[in-house]
C-alpha cells in the first residue's frame, strides 16, 4: 500500500532513499565511532577457523553473486586470503573441491535461495566452516550456517535488490578489515582508512542521494535505447555487471556488464551510436587506463555516460555526459558507485511503464531449483 511504500511511488525508489539510514543498522555496534575498531562477533567467536583459513569461497546468486565479486577483492587484498566466488548453482553440481581449512561465505538476502542453501549443506557435509551473510534474520542458509553475520537492512521489497547489496558490500568490508586485524595482513592507516569511511558512509549515501534529479534527466534522453553497455575495472567491475543487471531486470533493455580492458576483445564491436556506455570512471590506481577505453568508445561514435569524482578533468572531457560522486577509499566505491546505477535503472524502467516492484518473470526469492 502507499502507507508502507512511505510516500514513495514504488518499494525500489523507497529501499534506494533508504540506504543511508540502513547503512546505519549495518554497522551500527560493529565500528566503534572513538576508534574506529572494527568488531563482528560472527567472527570474534571463531577467531581460529578465520586466521588460519586457506581458502574462502564465496557461493551465491544474482546480486549476492555480483557483492560476492566485490567481496573476494576485499578480502584478498586486505586478508592476503585467496578466495573464489561460485555461482551456487554452478558450484553444487561440480563435485567442487572442498577442504577443512576452506571457509564457505554463502551470501543471500532472502536466506531461502535453494542453490545457496543446497550449496551451504553440501559444504558442511565435506567439513568446511560455513558463515553467513544474510538479511533475513532466522531464515533458512542463516539457520544453517555455522556463524555469520547479518547486514541488517530491514525487509527489502523490491524485487531488483538494492539496500541489501549496500549492505552486503558494508558487511564483507568489515569482515575484511577484522580477519585482516587478526591476521596482520593489513597496515594501521589502512584500517584506519577504510574503518573511518564505512563510519561516514550514510553522510556520503546522502551526498550520493542528490544526483537523482540529473540521472532522472539522463534516463529520459536514453529510455529507448534497446542495448546498454556497463564498464569498470576493479572494485568497480562488479558494480558495472550489478548496474547492467538492475537495467536489464526492471526495464527489459539489454545489458552487458564488462571489464573495461575486455572491450576490445570483443563487445567494441557493438558500439556504435545506437549503444550507449555507462563508464565507471572513479579516481582509482587504474583511472589512466580507464580513461584511455573510454577514449576508444568515443573514437568508435559510442555515447558515454561517465560516473565521475566532482573534481575529475580528463574523462569529463571524453564523455556526452556525466554522473559526479564523491570519492572515499577506493574499495568502498561500488557502494558509492551503484546508488545512481540503481536510480537510472529506475528512472528508466518508469518512464517505459514497467512494473518496477515486480518486474515480469522475476521472483524476489528463488526456492525452487
Ligand atoms: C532472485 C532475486 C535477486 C537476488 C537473487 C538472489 O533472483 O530476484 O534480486 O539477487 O534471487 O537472492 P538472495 O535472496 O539469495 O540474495
Amino acid at each position: 500500500s502507499q502507507l508502507e511504500k512511505g510516500g514513495y511511488p514504488h518499494f525500489m525508489l523507497k529501499e534506494i532513499y533508504e540506504q543511508p539510514s540502513t547503512l546505519v543498522d549495518c554497522i551500527r555496534g560493529r565500528i566503534n565511532p572513538d576508534t574506529c575498531e572494527v568488531k563482528l562477533s560472527g567472527v570474534i567467536d571463531h577467531r581460529e577457523k578465520f586466521v588460519n583459513a586457506r581458502r574462502i569461497i564465496f557461493v551465491a546468486c544474482g546480486t549476492s553473486w555480483h557483492a560476492s565479486l566485490i567481496g573476494e577483492h576485499l578480502i584478498e587484498s586486505i586478508c592476503r586470503i585467496p578466495v573464489e566466488v561460485e555461482y551456487a548453482s554452478e558450484f553444487r553440481y561440480r563435485n567442487p573441491i572442498i577442504r577443512e581449512d576452506d571457509i564457505v561465505i554463502a551470501v543471500s538476502q532472502s536466506g531461502e535461495t535453494a542453490d545457496t542453501l543446497a550449496a551451504v549443506e553440501l559444504a558442511r557435509k565435506a567439513g568446511a566452516f560455513v558463515f553467513g551473510i544474510c538479511n533475513v534474520v532466522g531464515s533458512s542458509i542463516a539457520r544453517a550456517t555455522d556463524s555469520g553475520a547479518y547486514i541488517h537492512v530491514g525487509p527489502e521489497i523490491g524485487v531488483a535488490s538494492t539496500k541489501a547489496f549496500t549492505g552486503q558490500v558494508t558487511v564483507m568490508a568489515m569482515l575484511a578489515l577484522a580477519v585482516g586485524r587478526e591476521r596482520e595482513t593489513v597496515s594501521d592507516a589502512y584500517y584506519h582508512e577504510v574503518s573511518s569511511a564505512l563510519l561516514y558512509l550514510p553522510e556520503t549515501l546522502e551526498e550520493v542521494l542528490k544526483v537523482a534529479p540529473q540521472v532522472a534527466d539522463l534516463a529520459k534522453i536514453f529510455t529507448y535505447a534497446h542495448n546498454f553497455i556497463y564498464l569498470g575495472r576493479g572494485y568497480n567491475y562488479p558494480t558495472a555487471l550489478e548496474g547492467a543487471l538492475k537495467l536489464k531486470e526492471i526495464s527489459y533493455i539489454h545489458a552487458e556488464g564488462y571489464p573495461a580492458a575486455e572491450m576490445k576483445h570483443g563487445p567494441i564491436a557493438l558500439i556504435d551510436a545506437e549503444m550507449p556506455t555507462v563508464a565507471i570512471a572513479t579516481p582509482d590506481h587504474t583511472y589512466e587506463k580507464t580513461a584511455s577505453n573510454i577514449e576508444e568508445i568515443r573514437a568508435r561514435g559510442g555515447k558515454i555516460i561517465a560516473v565521475i569524482a566532482r573534481d575529475d578533468r580528463q574523462v569529463r572531457r571524453s564523455a556526452d555526459y556525466v554522473i559526479e560522486v564523491p570519492v572515499i577509499a577506493e574499495c568502498l566505491m561500488p557502494i558509492v558507485v551503484s546508488v545512481p546505477l540503481q536510480l537510472l535503472a529506475y528512472y528508466i524502467a518508469v518512464y517505459k511503464g514497467r512494473n518496477v516492484d515486480q518486474p515480469r518473470n522475476l521472483a524476489k526469492s528463488v526456492t525452487v531449483e
